[in-house]
């Protein structure tokens, strides 16, 4: 193996850190807590984690955290008058709707309802145009991190080839926007890509957020790469023993690790970051709420 490894657990851990010392200053300086709603609908358990998560480490930074767990049946009318609520509290400068939700809410509809100043996932249309446009956004959280561990490593990314494989609202049209303001000539492959092969190998920085386990060999990495993995996949693992599982990412990590020059592990990679870009966002949407 020749690439470095980029450890996002102790890269996530620094930024958490700074996010605790902003927090504390907030509280001495302005008698201010950042407050974090995150809401859950259903029991699907992978979300069941996440927030969970999300609770403990926006508690662990000294922010204030309210999870709200509406049963799955919750209707979209009770769930947009939850989201007025949270928009009205000053005590809550974050908010994040886990998604996805039960197939009868209507998602866009939702997060559009969310105050945009308190969008801390970015996802509302107006943080969409706002970061389309150059100006400034609340960011997603996802390709926030990914764009951190890029600079840390990278230093200027300005001129150089980016393949952000993966189209989704959510990490890949975020990420290229991301990079293209970074100045680096970004490329969105996706599913329909024609040869997607020699399309990765022309990237110096290569970010995979597509969902299929392990699709990106390590022929398809050009030497010397810095490799960004997104995806996190279950697959079984006979080796284990009989039902047992393991993460792997959309890269081939074993393979890729030979060419990359830098490659982010799974787990251990972009996972961390999310939740740490998270709670950075909301001590950046209280400050803004509160200047
Ligand atoms: N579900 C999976 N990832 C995310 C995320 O980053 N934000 C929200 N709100 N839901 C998610």
């Amino acid at each position: 193996m020749s690439a470095k490894i980029i450890d996002g657990k102790a890269f996530a851990a620094e930024v958490r850190e700074k996010v605790a010392g902003h927090v504390s200053r907030l509280k001495e300086v302005h008698a201010i807590t950042p407050g974090l709603a995150v809401v859950l609908v259903g029991d699907d358990p992978a979300s069941e984690v996440y927030v969970r998560n999300k609770g403990k480490q926006t508690l662990e930074t000294g922010m204030n955290s309210y999870e709200h767990r509406l049963p799955a049946e919750t209707s979209e009318a009770d769930l947009l008058a939850l989201v007025e609520r949270l928009n009205a509290d000053p005590a809550v400068h974050g908010i994040l709707v886990q998604l996805p939700l039960p197939g009868h809410i209507d998602d866009e509809k939702v997060i559009n309802a969310i105050d945009p100043a308190k969008d801390v996932d970015g996802f509302h249309i107006l943080n969409v145009g706002l970061l389309g446009t150059g100006q400034k956004a609340m960011v997603p959280c996802t390709p926030l991190g990914c764009l951190m561990m890029l600079r840390d490593h990278l230093g200027s990314l300005s001129g150089l080839n980016a393949v952000v494989v993966g189209r989704s609202n959510i990490v890949g049209k975020p990420m290229a926007q991301l990079l293209l303001r970074d100045s680096c000539t970004v490329t969105i492959a996706h599913s329909r890509t024609k040869d997607l092969a020699a399309v990765c190998r022309t990237a110096d920085i290569l970010v995979a957020a597509v969902g299929r386990p392990e699709m990106i060999p390590g022929d398809w990495v050009k030497p010397g790469a810095t490799v960004i993995d997104v995806g996190i996949n279950r697959v079984p693992a006979p080796e284990k023993g009989e039902g047992k599982t393991r993460l792997v990412g959309d890269v081939e990590f074993a393979s890729a690790a030979q060419v990359a020059g830098a490659i982010t592990p799974v787990p251990g990679g972009v996972g961390p970051m999310t939740i740490a870009c998270l709670l950075a966002n909301t001590v950046t949407a209280c400050c803004r709420a509160n200047n």
